[in-house]
């Protein structure tokens, strides 16, 4: 039994076949709409999400199965003090797949130790948050052609976004990666994914204030929400929040062929005024998240279609 608590837990090679098979389920969704048949997928999400949560479910429910769950801590027996561990082992008695979120780093991993059904990391904390990772890549791969050969900008709250640091342990594996971080200071990436991941890997990167300044040279941007939630301090999130507007003036900038990703949801970071452009594929990404989330659920569950 195989559990995903980082997008490292799979190689580069079960990962194009993961999305090899999400590129199928695109093509041919009638094969695989019954694939999970009297499966059940549980939701544990203590946190609160709308894409994550939803895209499982339905992912689920086009393949078939059944779904069940709750969507924050305050619907479920945490509130008397229940432990995650004996959650997942309440769980493990009536689903055959798990995907949890949880405000803690490291949460999901106790409930993968303790349980008897295949546990996905649905986002902890500021720490991983791989099924978005594995989303992301299939939208690179599938408007790009490649996931290597890219100069890739990474734009907003780099310290506490977890889909930014999920994604960068996950491209430093393609060839020829270049990274470009756009951040205020206090927004900087944490050192050890300086440290560990990129300069451990010899991974070029470059790191700069103006978003401006570099936008002309990237392939992928990659925008983000200043994380409200993870802040201490309400002064300072007020004063970042809107450090970064991408807009019409700024994407006369851009390649015309440099898409435009965001893990969503958006606050203010990219004016609502480009949704229209070609480029800006946020929402396209949202669609291959279910498709990738169909692929991984058969893979954990053994199903070959
Ligand atoms: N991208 C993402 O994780 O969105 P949700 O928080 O809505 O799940």
């Amino acid at each position: 039994m195989r559990s995903i608590m980082s997008p490292l837990d799979f190689s580069v090679e079960e990962l194009n076949h993961l999305m090899d098979v999400a590129d199928d389920i695109i093509a041919n969704p009638n094969k695989y709409a019954h694939a999970c048949d009297g499966r059940i997928l549980a939701t544990l999400f203590y946190e609160p999400s709308t894409r994550t949560r939803l895209s499982f479910e339905a992912a689920m429910l086009r393949l078939g199965g059944k779904t069940l769950g709750f969507h924050s801590s305050d619907s479920s027996s945490a509130t008397k003090g229940e432990s995650v561990a004996d959650t997942i082992r309440v769980v493990s008695c009536f689903a055959d797949i798990c995907a949890m979120r949880h405000p803690k780093e490291g949460a999901p991993m106790v409930a993968m130790e303790k349980s008897e059904i295949p546990v996905i990391n649905a986002g902890d904390g500021g720490h991983q948050h791989p099924t978005q990772t594995f989303t992301d890549l299939l939208t690179i791969r599938s408007l790009k052609g490649r996931l290597d050969n890219l100069t890739i900008g990474m734009c907003g709250d780099l310290k506490f976004g977890r889909t930014v640091h999920s994604l960068i342990n996950a491209l430093v594996r393609y060839e020829n990666v270049k990274f470009v971080f756009i951040s205020p200071e206090e927004l900087k990436l944490p050192g050890y994914i300086r440290e560990d991941v990129l300069n451990q890997n010899n991974i070029a990167f470059q790191e700069v204030t103006k978003l401006e300044d570099v936008l002309p040279s990237l392939d992928i941007l990659y925008m983000t929400r200043v994380q409200r939630e993870r802040f201490f301090n309400e002064e300072d999130y007020i004063r970042l929040k809107d450090f970064y507007v991408l807009d019409k003036k700024k994407m006369e900038l851009a390649k015309p062929d440099m898409y435009v990703l965001h893990p969503l949801p958006r606050v203010n970071e990219i004016s609502t005024e480009i949704d229209d452009d070609p480029r800006a594929v946020y929402f396209k990404q949202v669609r291959y998240g279910m498709f990738i989330r169909m692929a991984l659920i058969l893979n954990l569950l053994d199903i070959e279609v």
